[in-house]
């Protein structure tokens, strides 16, 4: 018999993982629990059953949290803050190792209780969920150990509600609590109600940890208690799960003030060249998409693959398909678990049901709360199935000719989570990694992910960023609290004075003037009353044209950082020729004498963004295994913002500048009762090189603009500095399309270092990972 012969007659036996230890510990605890708050479980309640979705069986009753149950954690929480945050970033660390410590040592019994919950691999949960959790607590035991030295002048927010998915139970846990204990805050979690028994098991070791109560709460239930979660006096709100219900968080989070993080869905293509490395693609795939069963918020659920190898790749495909094991979570040789509840299953079932397309699968599920992994091809880029997220084991496949087509398809979604890129030239995939609008890119490989390495989407993918310096960073605030902005006021006017030539002041649109679409216009009077000039007043279609005309002003992101910052140089040289005139006139709109030192302070502000171009650097994260991370600093794309109302040309300054710097494109709305400095700063932009529609300005009444410009599906990014507070207004309108905004509602001091600085460039950026492997 040769060897191949040998290798198709071998078939595998089951290697059942032994369940013993997880159920005594369940049945230990009565198999009923209540809530974990204030260091204690509280007694079980009226609640709900959790099964093994692979058996059906209950495996444990838990409590449904009411409003008094989360009242009391939030109490706890905020109690227990201030002793946490005072033990500082070295006494937390302590904490944080003897968790990572504590979860080594129960490693197996994580794992399992995993498995058994949630009906993932047991494979995937003790070698992927179970230790990447660790290795979250160590990285963290690591930045908080670090904290102070590295980030200084940065504190705690106070007490963070955390809501996580049912996904990767633990890990998500692992991800939300570590950096926020870390950098000194409290947390209260409230796990998926499918899968909260790790959490409890997490709490048991809190407890042996010695962790002081009230530092970690946890209260279970369904949605509606992550709505009290997310409505509670808390500073934080975290999430992952749907874009759904990120939505609706966005919504009841707008205007309250606190900070806010979304991880949401995704449907991430898989791109395959042609000079891919097809084995290893075919094995790419089967970890990008039969991983946990498809139920990933990063899977690589849309296959595209070039038309020359497409024939062939399918073939392999579903060769390697008729491989995949499907059945007991609990046996070691299984590839596909279960899905996690019927419900889920029936909504897989559902969406494939409708899709219209070719169905291939290469055998069946077993009986219960199984579903085979599938291919769908034959659809059209629009189908709902291309754009909906599935999660589930549903991979839907598709061609493309050109890299060019790849990258156009790739990001035909409203997604933009992670994209894998397969080639084995360097030039392609790195050609095709910066055009992809997704937050990961992994070039030959998936679902690379590391505590180091920045996890996060833009789009309907949310905004933030978990891991690494930056997640920790979205952990803390600065500690000089600013005042909170009071409105700023215009003068009126009786005296009109005849002008010699009557100049009419227009906005900027598209590197052109541009009279406002209402052909309204507002007089603006001096301190002394007279007259200064008309503004234009811009409506909702002025808003329109503005994000077009940036929009087609894409070419700006390519220009070199080099190139940026000369023409940030050159508008500070042309500002700077034009001082007198500029101090005189804010001197005349404001009725102070501040002008002369706000036009100083603006061409310095030029010239430090013109210096930061270059020098806002990424990072390489020293990822476990043989491969590179780059974190990449790139642009949100077109950013809206109403300027500050009290410093007339160096607040707009100070907006435009980070943002054209970083590479994206201004929409911004002037100083509202002082307007005519940004209009006459529109013959500096004029004269300095500043491509078309990469700065565009409007005049008007900042309440009216703000909802067309939170609510406009191709802005990125909206920023509000006006004193009026708009905060409700922009951060609801922009849960739409699950925006990103910052609108905190505070009085810098422009003329200091409060109004520049990586503050701004942080807003003015997304952090993309790329992870490129290595090895001959
Ligand atoms: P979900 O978004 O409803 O649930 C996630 C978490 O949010 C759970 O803890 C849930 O109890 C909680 N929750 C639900 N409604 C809430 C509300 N109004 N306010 C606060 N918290 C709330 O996800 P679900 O229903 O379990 O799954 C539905 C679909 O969502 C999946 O099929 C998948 O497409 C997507 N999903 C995406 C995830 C991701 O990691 N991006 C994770 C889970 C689900």
């Amino acid at each position: 018999m040769s060897v191949k012969e040998i290798f198709e007659t071998m078939s595998y036996g089951p290697a059942p993982e032994q369940a013993g230890d997880a159920l005594a510990w369940i049945v230990d605890r009565g198999a009923r629990f209540g809530h974990f708050i204030d260091g204690a479980f509280t007694e079980p309640g009226e609640g709900f059953e959790s099964r093994n979705p692979a058996t059906g069986e209950v495996l444990a009753t838990l409590t449904q949290a009411t409003s008094s149950d989360v009242a009391a954690a939030v109490d706890a929480a905020r109690l227990a803050q201030p002793e946490w945050e005072a033990l500082g970033g070295k006494g937390r660390a302590r904490y944080l190792y003897a968790l990572a410590r504590l979860l080594q040592k129960h490693a197996r019994l994580f794992a399992v209780l995993e498995t058994l919950d949630n009906g993932k691999p047991i494979r995937e949960a003790r070698d992927i969920d179970v230790p990447l959790a660790q290795r979250h607590f160590y990285y963290h035991a690591g930045l908080a150990q670090l904290m102070e030295q590295e980030l200084p002048g940065r504190a705690a927010l106070g007490v963070c509600g955390q809501v996580i998915p049912w996904n990767f139970p633990l890990l998500m846990l692992a991800w939300k609590v570590a950096p926020a204990l870390a950098m000194g805050n409290t947390v209260v979690l409230k796990p998926a109600e499918w899968t909260s028994l790790t959490a409890l098991c997490f709490a048991d070791i809190c407890q042996q940890a010695g962790l002081p109560k009230g530092v970690l709460n946890i209260v279970t239930g369904d949605g509606a208690v992550g709505e009290m979660v997310v409505n509670a006096e808390v500073d934080k709100v975290a999430f992952t799960g749907s874009t759904e219900v990120g939505r609706k968080i966005r919504e009841a989070t707008a205007g309250r003030g606190i900070a806010l993080s979304l991880e949401l869905g995704g449907k991430s293509p898989f791109i395959v060249f042609e000079d891919a490395d097809i084995d290893s693609a075919i094995e790419g795939v089967v970890d990008a998409i039969w991983f946990n069963g498809g139920q990933v918020c990063c899977a690589g659920s849309r296959l595209l693959v070039q038309e020359g190898i497409a024939e062939d790749f399918h073939t392999r495909l579903k060769a390697r398909m008729a491989t995949l094991r499907v059945g007991d979570p609990l046996d070691k040789c299984i590839d596909v678990g279960a899905i996690v509840d019927p419900a889920q299953k029936a909504r897989i079932a559902a969406l494939v049901d409708a899709s219209g397309g070719e169905v291939f699968r290469a055998g069946d599920a077993p009986e219960g709360c199984f579903y085979p992994p599938t291919l769908i091809s034959g659809l059209s880029p629009a189908d709902p199935l291309m754009q909906e997220e599935v999660f589930g084991p549903v991979l839907v496949s598709t061609t493309f000719r050109t890299p060019a087509e790849a990258v156009q398809l790739a990001n035909n979604t409203r997604y933009g989570l992670a994209a894998s890129v397969w080639s084995e030239n360097i030039n392609t995939a790195l050609d095709v990694a910066p055009k992809l609008v997704s937050g990961i890119v992994w070039i030959n490989g998936s679902n690379m992910m590391d505590a180091a390495a920045g996890f996060g989407g833009v789009r309907e993918s949310g905004w933030g960023r978990e891991g690494g310096w930056e997640g920790a960073r979205s952990y803390t605030r600065l500690v000089d609290d600013l005042p909170a902005l009071t409105p700023v006021e215009g003068f009126a006017g009786e005296k009109v004075e005849p002008v010699a030539v009557d100049r009419t002041a227009k906005m900027y649109i598209g590197g052109k003037q541009a009279r406002p679409d209402g052909g309204y216009a507002k007089a603006v009077y001096g301190a002394d009353g007279s007259l200064i000039g008309q503004a234009p007043i811009a409506n909702r279609k002025d808003i329109r044209n503005a994000v077009e005309a940036a929009r087609g002003a894409a070419g700006w992101a390519g220009a070199t950082a080099h190139n940026r910052a000369q023409v940030l140089y050159y508008l500070g040289e042309n500002l700077s020729a034009r001082a007198d005139g500029f101090a005189a006139l804010i001197d005349r709109m404001t009725g102070e004498t501040g002008g002369r030192a706000e036009v100083e302070a603006a061409v310095d502000r030029l010239f430090t963004y013109a210096a930061w171009c270059d020098k806002f650097e990424g990072a390489v994260k020293p990822v476990p295994g043989r491969v590179v991370a780059m974190a990449l600093n790139e642009p949100c794309g077109v950013i809206g913002a109403l300027c500050p109302d009290e410093a007339p040309l160096l607040g707009l300054v100070s907006v435009m500048a980070p943002i054209i710097a970083m590479g994206n494109r201004a929409v911004l709305v002037a100083s509202e009762p002082f307007p005519m400095a940004a209009l006459e700063f529109i013959q500096v932009l004029e004269t300095s090189d500043v491509p078309g529609g990469v700065v565009n300005i409007l005049t008007g009444s900042h309440a009216e603009l703000a909802k067309p410009l939170a609510t406009h599906m191709d802005l990125e990014c909206v920023w509000s500095f006006s004193s009026t507070d708009l905060a409700a207004e922009i951060e609801r309108g922009a849960a739409g399309v699950v925006k990103r905004t910052w609108v905190d509602g505070l009085a810098r001091d422009w003329l200091t270092a409060q109004g520049e600085g990586r503050v701004f460039l942080d807003a003015a950026t997304e952090v993309k990972t790329v992870w490129v492997p290595y090895g001959a």
